[in-house]
């Protein structure tokens, strides 16, 4: 006879409803968050003096805390059928700890994983334990898993269906909905999710590149700059992203008194969500060249001895505008169709992998999930999911509201970028959002060029413009 949940079910209320490893700061917000949704929870981490100081510091929640000090205990102080999030390291780390739990967990039991992993770990994680695992994508840093996050289930969808209640419950909410939806099966979830860290790379960058501009072009201090963020904020540039750019740049240091900004070396880090997106979406051939620029100036930056020694032989580029040159209206037109046209190449991607990767992947409902908690979460992103609602294998930048944007501030973004460039400000993303929409309002492009010289060296054959067919070479000598 097969076993049912409800045969595994232990009702003993000293039993835990869910269980979580991993009490760095991540594991450590989101067990406090399902604890103050009324869920009992049981907690492990590797080193037991982390789980000690954890419960000692969560106060009233403590009384909803089981803490644990091995696995089998862990195990054995959750109900059946046992729901055991994950929060280690992405990677090999994951698959170490699946190792561990397996041996002591029963059929029916579930794993979640909540770490930023890999979407292709996930798929074979997937493959291999079944509706025992799903991946699950959290966003919205340690303030998000504290207080609500945006999740990305993927899996199984009865497994998805045995944790939404209480992945619901912890998630943040819009307008009342909760941003926690089932994205597909296998490893859709941590795909979704990378797909949201590229375009958080995008939309940061774009942000630096304005404030490069501001800073570098118009001679701004960090101080002047900061309101500018705050007044962005208010109108359709309403996000997270530029609202705590706002206060990073109103921020000065403690110690010096020095603006925060001027202090921070100009050198970023990254855990590689960014660059999996544009290696994905090489693969899947789909062009998302805003996030491509926004991962190459992620490295570039990093590479900042190669900067000074390119500074040392070339010179820094002069920079600073001329009077005039650039408004501050044209800086935020700019960041408002540089957005837009990143996100078109994001859900563009995203609908041409859930093809791909035979997932019903719902662009609206991703866009729903966005709308709060998360670290892209903005008020555009409600205006994309009721444009991808109404036509979602669209590309956004056609939608009627997201065209009219993009016809409104495209000369904002062209001025922004030439002239940036003439002064030799980097703004390689702003100029990848225009090459982009450029290329895509052009019937006629430049690759009948390629096709010819594919034929030329290698006798590729090309399609003819006033025939049917394919195949046709050209007259090249030899
Ligand atoms: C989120 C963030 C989160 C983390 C990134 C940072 O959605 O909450 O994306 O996952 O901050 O991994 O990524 P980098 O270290 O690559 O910038």
């Amino acid at each position: 006879m097969p076993v049912t949940d409800t045969d595994l079910t232990d009702a003993d209320p000293a039993l835990s409803s869910i269980g979580l490893i991993g009490l760095g700061t991540m594991g450590a917000m989101l067990a406090l968050n399902i604890a103050e949704k009324g869920f009992d929870i049981a907690v492990f981490n590797r080193t037991h003096t982390v789980t000690e100081g954890f419960v000692r510091d969560a106060g009233a929640l403590a009384t909803r805390i089981t803490p644990t000090a091995t696995l089998a205990a862990l195990v054995a102080a959750i109900a059946r059928p046992r729901k055991i999030i994950l929060m280690v390291p992405a990677g090999a780390v994951v698959d170490q700890q699946i190792a561990a739990l397996r041996p002591l967990m029963d059929p029916g039991d579930l794993i979640i994983d909540a770490g930023n992993a890999n979407f292709r770990d996930t798929q074979r994680r997937a493959a291999e334990l079944g509706a025992g695992f799903i991946g699950i994508g959290v966003s919205g840093g340690a303030e998000g898993a504290r207080h609500g996050p945006s999740i990305m289930g993927g899996g199984a969808p009865a497994a998805w269906d045995r944790v939404a209640p209480v992945l619901r419950a912890i998630a943040a909410a819009y307008d009342g909905v909760p941003c926690a939806a089932w994205m597909g099966e296998g490893g859709a979830g941590h795909f979704v999710k990378t797909v949201h860290n590229g375009i958080e790379y995008a939309d940061m960058q774009l942000i630096a590149e304005v404030y490069g501009v501001m800073r570098d072009g118009l001679g701004m201090t960090a101080q002047q700059i900061a309101p500018v963020f705050a007044r962005w904020n208010d109108g359709p540039l309403h996000s997270y992203l530029v609202e705590i750019s706002a206060s990073v740049a109103e921020a000065t240091d403690p110690e010096t008194g020095a603006a925060m900004l001027d202090v921070i070396l100009d050198r970023a880090g990254q855990k590689g969500t960014g660059r999996w997106t544009a290696v994905e979406a090489q693969h899947l051939g789909a062009p998302i060249p805003v996030i491509e620029a926004a991962v190459a100036a992620r490295n570039i930056s990093a590479a900042l001895d190669a900067r000074r020694a390119g500074q040392a032989r070339f010179g820094a580029a002069p920079g600073a505008l001329p009077e005039g040159a650039l408004t501050l209206d044209d800086l935020m037109a700019a960041l408002i169709a540089g957005k837009i046209l990143c996100y078109a190449q994001g859900f563009a991607l995203l609908n041409g992998a859930g093809a791909a990767f035979d997932w019903s992947l719902d662009l609206p409902s991703i866009a729903r999930v966005w709308r709060a908690g998360c670290i892209i979460r903005s008020r555009m992103l409600n205006d994309m999911a009721d444009a991808l609602t109404e036509s979602p294998d669209r590309n956004l930048m056609l939608a009627p509201v997201f065209a009219d944007l993009v016809q409104r501030h495209a000369p904002a973004l062209r001025k922004t970028a030439t002239v940036a460039m003439t002064h030799g400000l980097p703004v390689p993303a702003l100029t990848a959002a225009l090459g982009y929409f450029d290329m895509m309002r052009t019937e006629r492009s430049t690759a009948n060029m390629i096709q010819a010289q594919r034929d030329f060296f290698g006798a590729h054959g090309f399609e003819r413009r006033d025939r049917d067919g394919t195949g046709f070479h050209g007259p090249w000598a030899g």
